[in-house]
Order: structure tokens, then C-alpha cells, then sequence
């Protein structure tokens, strides 16, 4: 299978590891196993961290633990732990998915601007893709009846990503079940990406239940890389039927055989304590949000954006600029501020930007960002 180059990969490990301000990363600022284990409660029981320190590397069980899945299960009211496949990462659950269900010349919708994956990989298996487009002149909404319009009588997948990268755009429940009806009328399969699940705003809206929770032929999918502030842990998930979560794992012999055995381990003690990192999130959030709000509004001249609806991300708006790649690169290597180019979203007007940073962080780069936008203005 040949892949289109992953634009925004690209740009961002070019990047990653040479600024002092990421504002356009899509996770919660990342937790220390430290950190981890203190939210846990289990830095003074000391027979937990002497089998976790103690215990051999082994090749750890393929599916994920019976427990970590149960743990995973648990987060759905109609998923057991048969029905849940543990994988590297979304992207590669994702992967996986795509890999079983799809076939040359099968018909598939895709929600788009999206993580690159969801479109390139249904393109570079043969799929005629129809793209389900979520554009800045609906200020960044979802429209069901364009996506009606788009589903046929072949149509074999539909990709949806709520809350949505990069626009922060959000699937109300109702819209999920229009989504259920409109796949359910042609017997399509929904691919749902739920890799911002549990990022709700605080005082925002709430979010919906899982799509697998809605829909029989439907996968959910998840990961710990954005709510969770874990992906050096490079753990996700699937939440399908049983029938396909056991395709999927026959698959993924040939890509990455099981999970880390440290990573199944510290996942099932993230997930058994969502609680205290949506308490860490919701601090972490609410400080950006309204710094975000004063720095948008003082700098209205320059910039704008939609505020996000949930989860971590937006695309904003450099007013005047059509084309941000330039700028974007002069941001990393002269302000040390990581903005990713909309171009790599087919936004070339926008820079995406992440609201998940550490709050001081997150601060100074905005105030970094509107200085160097004002001061190459003045040349
Ligand atoms: C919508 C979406 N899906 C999947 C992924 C991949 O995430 P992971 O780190 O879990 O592989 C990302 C990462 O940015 C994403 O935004």
C-alpha cells in the first residue's frame, strides 16, 4: 500500500523538539509517571510499585490485559471486554480498522479537515472517498443534510471525529442518532474517532455517549494521548463487536504484535482514575480558556477563531494572511511558538492551535505569537 506523505507528522517532529512554546499540540500537557502514580493514590503501596518495578518485560497479552480492557469496557454501557481490542496508539487501531473493513473500490465518507489517517489511508487502500467537509464559512459546524446527500446505497464506512480536530466542532447527541439513521438506511459501518473523548469545557457543553453505545455496526475509538496527557504510553483502543475486534487483532500480528507490558499497566491505572485527571484537566482548561478569550478579543485586529465547542483544538484565523506556512516557520525558529500551518489541513489561511499547554506556558506563547505577528507587520 502506498501512503501520501503525512503533512502534519511531518511538520510537527520537525518542530517538536526544537521550541519552547508547543501551543498546537493535541493533548493535555503530558503527565509524568510520577505524577501518574501520585493522582493514583499508589505512591505509598509499596506492593504495587514493587510488582510494577519488579516484574519482567515480557511480551504482555496481544489483546491488552483481561483488566486493562475490562477497565476500557467499563467506560461504555453496551461493551465487554471481548469487544475491546488494545492497540498502539488511535492511529493504529485506526489502522487496523480501515485494513479490515475496506476493500479497492469500496465507497466510504470521511469527515473533513481531519487527522490525515482517517482520509489517506481509505485513498491509499482504493476507496472512492467522499469528503463530508466541516468549512469555516458554517463557522465550523457540522451539516447533516450534506452528509445525507453524500451517503449512497454503497457506501461500505463513514468516518466521523467528535469532538473534532482541528476545529473543535462537536456532534450533539441528536446528530450522533441522525448519523446512526442515515448508516442504518444503507447498512453502512460508522468509524468513529473519539480520540478527544472526555474533553469537556468547563461550563461547555456536555458531551454525548460513545457512538458505540448508539450503533451496532459501529467501532468507537480511543487512546490515551489527549485526555489522558499520556502518549509516550503510545496506547489506544477499539470498541467494536466482538466478531470484529478478533479481525482486527489477527491483523495486528503483522504491524505490532501486542501493547507495551509498562503501558498496559499504567493505562489501567489512568483509566481507573479518570476522575482525578478530569479534575487536572478542568484546572488546566478553564486557565486557558479565558486567557485564550482576553488574548483573541485584545488582538481582534490580527487574529480570530471559533472557539472550540470541547476538546483541544481550533483553527485561528491570521487575518490578512492567506498562506500561514511562511509564518509558521518564522514563529518556531525565531519565537520558539509551534503553531502547525492550516495548510496541512487544507486551511492555508489558519494556524491550529491547542488549548491544552501548561498555563503559563500556554500565556506566554500568545503574547510571543501577537508580538511577532505585529512586529514583521511593521516591514
Ligand atoms: C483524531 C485523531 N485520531 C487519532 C490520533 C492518533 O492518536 P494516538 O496518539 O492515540 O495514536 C490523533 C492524534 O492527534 C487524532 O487527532
Amino acid at each position: 500500500m502506498k501512503v501520501e506523505t503525512f503533512q502534519l507528522e511531518r511538520w510537527m517532529t520537525t518542530w517538536e523538539l526544537n521550541v519552547t512554546h508547543d501551543i498546537t499540540e493535541s493533548g493535555v500537557s503530558p503527565l509524568s509517571i510520577t505524577e501518574l502514580l501520585t493522582l493514583s493514590d499508589v505512591t505509598n503501596d509499596q506492593e504495587y510499585i514493587d510488582t510494577l518495578l519488579s516484574s519482567p518485560q515480557l511480551y504482555s497479552e496481544a489483546r491488552g490485559t483481561e483488566e486493562l480492557r475490562t477497565s476500557i469496557a467499563n467506560t461504555y454501557a453496551s461493551v465487554g471486554s471481548d469487544d475491546v481490542l488494545v492497540t498502539t496508539g488511535a492511529i493504529e487501531a485506526n489502522y487496523l480498522v480501515f485494513n479490515v473493513l475496506l476493500n479497492h473500490g469500496d465507497h466510504v465518507v470521511v469527515t473533513t479537515p481531519c487527522y490525515q489517517q482517517l482520509v489517506s489511508i481509505p485513498k491509499a487502500i482504493g476507496c472512492e472517498v467522499a469528503e463530508w467537509r466541516v468549512t469555516p464559512e458554517s463557522g465550523f459546524s457540522f451539516d447533516l443534510d450534506a452528509l445525507e446527500s453524500l451517503v449512497t446505497d454503497r457506501t461500505k464506512l463513514i468516518v466521523i471525529n467528535s469532538p473534532h480536530n482541528p476545529t473543535g466542532a462537536l456532534l450533539r447527541h441528536s446528530y450522533l442518532e441522525r448519523i446512526a439513521e442515515i448508516a442504518d438506511r444503507v447498512g453502512a459501518w460508522v468509524l468513529s474517532d473519539e480520540a478527544y473523548r472526555w474533553i469537556e469545557h468547563p461550563g461547555g457543553e456536555p458531551l454525548p455517549p460513545p457512538f458505540r453505545d448508539l450503533y451496532p455496526r459501529s467501532i468507537s475509538i480511543g487512546t490515551m494521548s489527549k485526555f489522558f496527557g499520556l502518549p509516550g504510553l503510545r496506547l489506544g483502543w477499539l470498541a467494536g463487536t466482538a466478531e470484529l475486534a478478533a479481525q482486527c487483532w489477527r491483523h495486528r500480528d503483522y504491524t505490532s504484535l501486542s501493547p507495551a507490558w509498562l503501558s498496559d499497566r499504567l493505562a489501567r491505572l489512568a483509566v481507573d482514575n479518570r476522575q482525578r485527571i478530569q479534575q487536572r484537566n478542568d484546572g488546566i482548561l478553564a486557565e486557558n480558556l479565558a486567557t485564550a478569550r482576553t488574548w483573541f478579543a485584545d488582538n481582534s485586529d490580527i487574529v480570530a477563531w471559533k472557539e472550540p465547542k470541547a476538546g483541544l483544538l481550533a483553527m485561528m484565523d491570521v487575518i490578512g494572511v492567506d498562506n500561514t506556512d511562511d509564518l509558521s516557520e518564522r514563529l518556531a525558529a525565531d519565537a520558539g511558538v509551534m503553531l502547525a500551518p492550516g495548510s496541512t489541513f487544507g486551511l492555508p489561511g489558519y494556524l491550529r492551535i491547542g488549548i491544552g499547554q501548561r498555563p503559563t506556558i500556554f500565556a506566554e506563547a500568545l503574547e510571543r505569537t501577537s508580538d511577532f505577528i505585529r512586529t514583521s507587520r511593521q516591514y
